[in-house]
């Protein structure tokens, strides 16, 4: 232990369960890739009023959880809270929507950061694996990266997991039930916090998590009885694709999502193993936030899946990856000799594309040979003074437990052989 740890609400990814984490990010991007989207990576902190304009005003986000900094140089940043406004802000910038092929679609990976409550499965640093499509109102986009992210977590062997999916409705009939949802909400019994919401957010309240506000709510307007036959044809659509996809999902009108810049489909992806945070991801169209930050008019859709609680929800549902061993021979040398030789045979395992590893240090043949049954190897080498004036090295299988000797020169060739 250090005189320091890690700041509250983060925790340190170390192996062996950081291996979980890389295969995670690997299982969700891998169908995007397979997909058509392009990886994109953008800076760690973006300009504040990026977030403050996309992301919301009236959002936690904005007003609670962002880290926020100026520099010396005076500039107003903040440590990016999601990924959607930058992904859009890089996208423009780069002028990749001008390249006449639209939709752009992009993927991306990385840090986020929420000045939250921590608690289990919500951090104050955490990590997403997202999805943006941008530039293209149709229906089959969103679809398509419904439909994308169920087979990555189904490819990650996931099951107990439900896809919430609503309407938001588009810049025509939202306004209208804003303000029908505004006149019910403002007869309601509420607090002061709660009564500001419903000036700046109203939506927002539908999501409250109390009880007794939840009781007043029965008989609120439902945005499905407001939206416009564009909006309700659009939906429609996206539900027969993914039913026809076979994509199960649930029909959800209370789900409002916690960012300001959604349109038309939202979703989230929620699991049943993980108590309160359980949404493992969620996303939806956005097809007015490129014009809130000063772009064109490009109708978008994406989404973002939390690496952290898909990994909790694979360790509540006690699934465990494949992951394959990172170490394929480990060589094990008694005495100098010895070292210098296999450490030659280690570096040609390697740059033949063998993964090998070597008992550093000089200790006992007792305790390398721990380590090598730690490392999950399949084979050790172990030479000693008498096997190399024999001109020989031991080669032992570590599942079948049995041992030959073979020729030095030839210790390579034969590993690479029986490895396949
Ligand atoms: P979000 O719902 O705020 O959406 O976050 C997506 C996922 O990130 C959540 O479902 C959760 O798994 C994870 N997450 C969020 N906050 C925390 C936290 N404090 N600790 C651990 N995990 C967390 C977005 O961020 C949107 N940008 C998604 C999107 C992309 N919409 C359109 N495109």
């Amino acid at each position: 232990m250090s005189t320091f740890q890690a700041p509250k609400g983060t925790y340190d990814l170390t192996p062996p369960r950081s291996a979980t984490f890389l295969a995670v990010r690997e299982a969700i991007s891998a169908p995007l890739r397979d997909s058509g989207y392009g990886y994109i990576e953008t800076p760690g902190f973006e300009n504040v009023e990026l977030f403050a304009r996309g992301v919301g005003e009236s959002t936690d986000i904005v007003t609670k959880e962002m880290y926020t900094l100026t520099t010396k140089g005076g500039d107003q940043l903040a440590l990016r809270p999601e990924g959607t406004a930058s992904v859009l802000r890089a996208a423009l910038e780069a002028n990749l929507h001008k390249a006449g092929n639209l939709p752009v679609k992009l993927w991306y990976s990385g840090s986020y950061y929420r000045y939250e409550r921590p608690q289990a499965g919500r951090y104050r640093h955490f990590s997403q694996v997202g999805a943006e499509a941008i530039g293209t109102e149709d229906p089959a986009l969103d679809a398509e990266l419904i439909i994308l992210a169920d087979q990555a977590y189904r490819a990650l062997g996931l099951r107990q997991f439900r896809i919430l999916l609503n309407s938001l409705g588009d810049k025509e009939c939202r306004p209208v039930y804003r303000e029908a949802l505004q006149t019910f909400l403002r007869d309601l019994d509420l607090d002061e916090e709660t009564r500001r919401r419903i000036e700046i957010n109203p939506l927002r309240v539908l999501d409250d998590k109390r009880a007794d506000v939840q009781k007043q709510l029965t008989d609120a307007p439902k945005l499905r009885d407001y939206l416009c036959d564009a909006c309700k044809a659009y939906h429609e659509e996206v539900r027969a694709l993914l039913t026809a996809a076979g994509v199960a999902f649930e029909d959800d009108e209370k789900l409002v999502r916690g960012l300001d810049y959604y349109t038309r489909t939202t979703f989230e992806f929620v699991h049943d193993g993980l108590g309160s945070q359980s949404a493992v991801g969620g996303g939806g169209r956005y097809d007015g936030l490129s014009e809130m930050i000063g772009g064109p008019e490009l109708p978008s859709v994406g989404w973002a899946l939390g690496v952290d609680r898909t990994v909790l929800a694979l360790e509540a549902e006690g699934v465990e990856l494949d992951l394959p061993a990172t170490t394929s021979v480990y060589a094990v040398p008694l005495g100098e000799e010895a070292r210098r030789v296999l450490f030659g045979v280690v570096t040609e395992l390697r740059r033949a594309g063998i993964a090998a590893d070597f008992a550093f240090g000089g200790r006992g043949l007792k305790g390398a040979m721990k380590s090598a049954n730690r490392s999950g190897a399949r084979y050790t080498l172990v030479a000693g003074e008498r096997d190399l004036a024999e001109g020989v090295v031991q080669l032992k299988d570590m599942e079948s437990g049995e041992q030959t000797a073979v020729p030095l020169t030839e210790a390579a060739a034969e590993l690479a052989k029986r490895l396949g």
